[in-house]
């Protein structure tokens, strides 16, 4: 008789750099530097220059020059873009001398090419390690970055390739899609289209990246009422998987990870080597920007109905924009691909004929002859980076926009910001439209997109001075203004885009993913695809299943052996 003994493998703690015991020796380093090409870098919090030990005069000059400027903070492997998770106690303004590394992980490989990333995942198997993957940073939840990590650095696999006629998968003859690989931002896939008089759907922001956290959680664009979200552009993935294999993901291999990762929130199936998405031929861009103060509060309530009377106006038209509510001033842009400027200038004139208490002489008219010419002048320079902050969201449904202008001025009034306290209300005209067609999409975006009009964000900013009980009190302040959105939707399920949500969020699972029914099919495909939980990070799909600190698995399984005979 044959007697198999199988050794079921123990579900440990991660391994942390803080713990040398399991930590990895410098030989073991030494020899895993050797198989990554020596691509073995440190990091470190990106104030660490102003402070103690590692003070520079130059270079932290530079630091407080750019410390706004996101492609700054994606060039260096310790930053983040939201400066609170970084969490530690450097700063530009204290010059602390107690500088600790915070959550920014120790050591990282700073990888090119596949096998960096193939040869990281095997090594952070091996050894326990408690791995995070990052491209730029720009998580407001924190999900790319965790103290005591192994950091695997995307940031530097810049390769972008036109392919003329994509076909696979029952696709016929695709014109222009473009392969992007990992650590591709925004601000050059569109400045590289432009040349060819193309344009993808992507971020506001040029410094975020393309095949991250961006495309993976859904993706909103200025142009996204113009064509649908951007994971809906997509083709195909190309990954590793947490066992290191090197996969593609599309409609007819991997499927369900396919699925999973248009949508269902990056950092958590698979790392994405690269992606191929759909581009489109550039539209035109109508714009006008606006910047209107109520004399009173009371008006400023009329005001923010009107304004929903007017969005819902027109959006039918293919509007599209964004919005500021602070105090009693609603300020903002609106966009129309391939509109005419006329138009929008007769409807805002209308609009300022119904109210002449309102100034509208900032009010600008614009009229681009490409995509990339309104980003560049628009979009680029008004996405700073480099605050604490947190935010909170919802998705508004366009029938509750529609049918009820006035409820909405009511909540959006108990939700506005204060400038003297840091916070602000952020309306964001980007879902309806083709976010609606869903004739064509097959994906994991949280259901609520398609029936939503606005993407509203309550943001609120602290400085590096603001005592520790008032940014708790803030924290709790921005749950609460969340929840006080919860009135505009219909069922009271509170819906939001996971990208741009709440760490604190109660029901996140419902929340960012739509339903228990999509969150469940969301952790089948990342039990399938990543059974021993390689990959975990906050708020993501089966981070659940882990310590707050997302550490230790919630059940430790004892060493057991068990004799199969
Ligand atoms: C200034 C600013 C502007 C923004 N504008 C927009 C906008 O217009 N539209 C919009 O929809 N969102 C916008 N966002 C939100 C943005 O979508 C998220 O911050 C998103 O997480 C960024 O993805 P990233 O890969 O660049 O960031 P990262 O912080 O590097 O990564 C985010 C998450 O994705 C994971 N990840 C990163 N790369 C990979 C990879 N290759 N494979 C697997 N997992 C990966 C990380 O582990 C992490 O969990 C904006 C954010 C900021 C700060
Ligand atoms: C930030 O660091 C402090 C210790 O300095 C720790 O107590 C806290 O949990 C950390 N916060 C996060 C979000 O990591
Ligand atoms: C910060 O502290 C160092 C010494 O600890 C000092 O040399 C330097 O001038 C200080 N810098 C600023 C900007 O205060
Ligand atoms: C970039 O893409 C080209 C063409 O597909 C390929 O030959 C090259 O090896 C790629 N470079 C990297 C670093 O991946
Ligand atoms: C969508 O994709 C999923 C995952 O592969 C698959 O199970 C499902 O059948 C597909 N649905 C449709 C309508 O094609
Ligand atoms: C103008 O503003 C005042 C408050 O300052 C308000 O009472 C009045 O109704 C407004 N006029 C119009 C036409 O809306
Ligand atoms: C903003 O500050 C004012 C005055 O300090 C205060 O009354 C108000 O409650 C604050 N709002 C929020 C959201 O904290
Ligand atoms: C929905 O999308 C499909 C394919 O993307 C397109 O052919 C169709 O015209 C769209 N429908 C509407 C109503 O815009």
């Amino acid at each position: 008789m044959i007697c198999i003994i199988f050794f079921i493998e123990e579900r440990r703690c991660r391994c942390l750099a803080s713990d040398s015991s399991c930590w990895p020796n410098l030989s073991a380093w030494q020899s895993f530097n050797e198989s990554v090409d020596g691509r073995l870098i440190s990091a470190k919090p990106s104030a660490a220059v102003c402070n103690e030990p590692a003070y520079d005069v130059d270079a932290c000059a530079v630091a407080r020059i750019q410390w706004n400027d996101g492609i700054w903070r994606s060039n260096q492997p310790g930053a983040l873009q939201n400066t609170n998770w970084e969490n530690s106690s450097c700063s530009i303004m204290l010059n602390s001398t107690t500088c600790n590394q915070g959550s920014v992980p120790v050591f990282g490989v700073n990888a090119i090419f596949p096998e960096h990333v193939q040869k990281t995942v095997l090594f952070a198997v091996k050894n326990n390690l408690r791995l995070v993957i990052k491209s730029t940073g720009h998580d407001y939840l924190g999900r790319s970055t965790a103290a005591g990590s192994l950091l695997l650095w995307l940031h530097n696999m810049k390769n972008m390739t036109l392919i003329p006629r994509y076909s696979s998968c029952g696709h016929a003859d695709i014109m222009n899609a473009a392969r992007i690989s990992a650590g591709v931002q925004w601000d050059e896939v569109y400045r590289w289209l432009s040349t060819l008089n193309l344009v993808a759907i992507g971020g506001a922001a040029g410094s975020v990246g393309v095949a991250g956290g961006y495309l993976q959680g859904g993706g909103h664009s200025p142009l996204s009422r113009w064509k649908g979200m951007a994971a809906d552009q997509v083709l195909e993935y190309e990954v590793i998987t947490a066992d290191g294999r090197h996969q593609t993901a599309s409609a007819c291999q991997n499927s369900d990870l396919f699925w999973a990762l248009n949508g269902g929130g990056g950092g958590t199936y698979a790392v994405v080597l690269s992606v191929v998405l759909k581009t489109f031929p550039s539209p035109t861009i109508a714009a006008a920007t606006y910047d209107l103060v109520a004399p009173t509060e009371a008006y400023y309530k009329t005001l923010i109905e009107d304004c929903m009377r007017l969005i819902s106006q027109v959006a039918n038209a293919g509007w599209s924009g964004y919005f500021t509510m602070v105090h009693t001033k609603i300020s903002g842009l609106f966009h129309v691909p391939n509109g005419n400027v006329r138009e929008v200038q007769d409807t805002l004139s209308q609009f300022a004929a119904r109210h002449p208490n309102i100034s509208f002489d900032n009010t600008r008219f614009y009229s681009f002859p490409s995509f990339y010419d309104f980003f560049a002048l628009m979009l680029r320079p008004s996405n700073p980076t480099g605050y604490n902050v947190l935010l909170g969201s919802r998705l508004i449904p366009e029938a509750v926009v529609h049918s009820s202008p006035e409820r909405v001025a009511d909540v959006f009034l108990q939700t506005k910001g204060e400038s003297v306290n840091g916070s602000s209300l952020l309306g964001h005209i980007v879902a309806g439209g083709q976010v609606s067609n869903t004739s064509n999409t097959n994906n994991s975006i949280n259901p609520a997109w398609r029936t939503a009009l606005l993407h509203m964000v309550y943001a609120q900013g602290w400085l590096d001075i603001t005592p520790d009980y008032i940014q708790e009190y803030l924290i709790k302040e921005v749950t609460r203004h969340t929840q006080i959105l919860n009135q505009l939707l219909p069922d009271s399920t509170p819906s939001c885009y996971t990208n741009e949500a709440d760490p604190n969020e109660l029901n996140w699972q419902e929340a960012f993913y739509g339903s228990r029914e999509m969150y469940n099919r969301l952790k089948a495909v990342k039990n399938q695809v990543d059974p021993d939980g390689l990959l975990v990070c906050k708020n993501c799909v089966g981070s659940d299943d882990w310590t707050e600190d997302l550490n230790c698995p919630k059940v430790l399984n004892p060493t057991t052996t068990t004799p199969h005979c």
